[in-house]
């Protein structure tokens, strides 16, 4: 996959591609990074990218033209035949999810433009933008950081970028749940032991136990997430039972 990130701060973005799994990725071919300035794509002495909003209101937005040049002068010739989505970070966007960043994955080509200021002219949304995300229900001063939430999310869903495929298919949220509660050495840490059952070496017991504890924190967490899960009868009996006050590691 080839991922294209359109910022005004590309600073930002130097130690996020070249650590852990993406400088691993990008080692092993499996993702190209490509951090594009938008101010480098202006004409005027000062290189503004950004102007007053008609009609007033406080502000700047971002002015359109930088922004389709920068896109214009990415585009590949062959990306017609490929499987290329335009994302720009916005507010205004559709809530990212993991079913969104396994839908992304999917995909040869990311454009990421990242939104700033008040916003950013309707016509890049309109006429430039194949999709508009948000990554929360709050406002960020840049698209920036959302920019990395969607780029870390999709490219450890590429395969062969984590170590073993297992360690994506136990995220929390990839079954529709929360993930299950994790330990390591010590077997006990101050007064805290690790649940016996973890211990035993008996991979069905550890597997129920996991899946049992990963009902009850969304039940506990996120109870909105198990409307969508995929539940036994017995689960199901499970969630009710407990309903939303249970301890976490009973
Ligand atoms: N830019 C500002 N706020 C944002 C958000 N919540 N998601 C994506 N881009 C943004």
């Amino acid at each position: 996959m080839r991922i294209d990130i359109l910022t005004l701060f590309p600073k930002m973005f130097e130690d996020f591609s070249s650590t852990g799994i993406f400088q691993r990725a990008v080692e092993n071919k499996l993702v190209e990074f490509n951090i594009w300035n938008i101010r480098d794509y202006t004409h005027d002495k000062h290189h503004v990218v950004d102007d007053y909003p008609y009609g007033g209101g406080a502000g700047m937005v971002m002015k359109p033209e930088p922004i389709f040049e920068a896109v214009e002068s990415i585009r590949q010739p062959d990306d017609n035949d490929k499987k290329v989505s335009i994302i720009l970070t916005t507010p205004q966007g559709r809530l990212f999810s993991q079913t969104i960043a396994a839908e992304l994955a999917e995909y040869d080509r990311l454009i990421i433009i990242c939104g700033h200021y008040e916003g950013v002219d309707e016509r890049v949304h309109r006429h430039l933008a194949t999709d508009e995300i948000s990554i929360g229900d709050y406002v960020l001063s840049g698209g920036e950081p959302a920019a990395m939430v969607i780029t870390d999310a999709v490219t450890r869903l590429i395969p062969g970028v984590l170590g073993s495929d297992e360690s994506a298919k136990d995220d929390s949220h990839s079954a529709g749940l929360l993930e299950y509660p994790q330990y390591t050495r010590p077997p006990l840490f101050k007064d805290w032991e690790v649940p016996e059952i973890l211990l035993s070496g008996n991979h069905g017991e550890i597997a129920r136990w996991r899946r049992r504890q990963a009902i009850i924190r969304t039940a506990e967490r996120r109870p909105e997430l198990l409307d969508k899960a995929e539940l036994s009868a017995e689960e199901i009996k499970l969630v009710n039972e407990k309903g939303k006050k249970v301890s976490p590691e009973e």
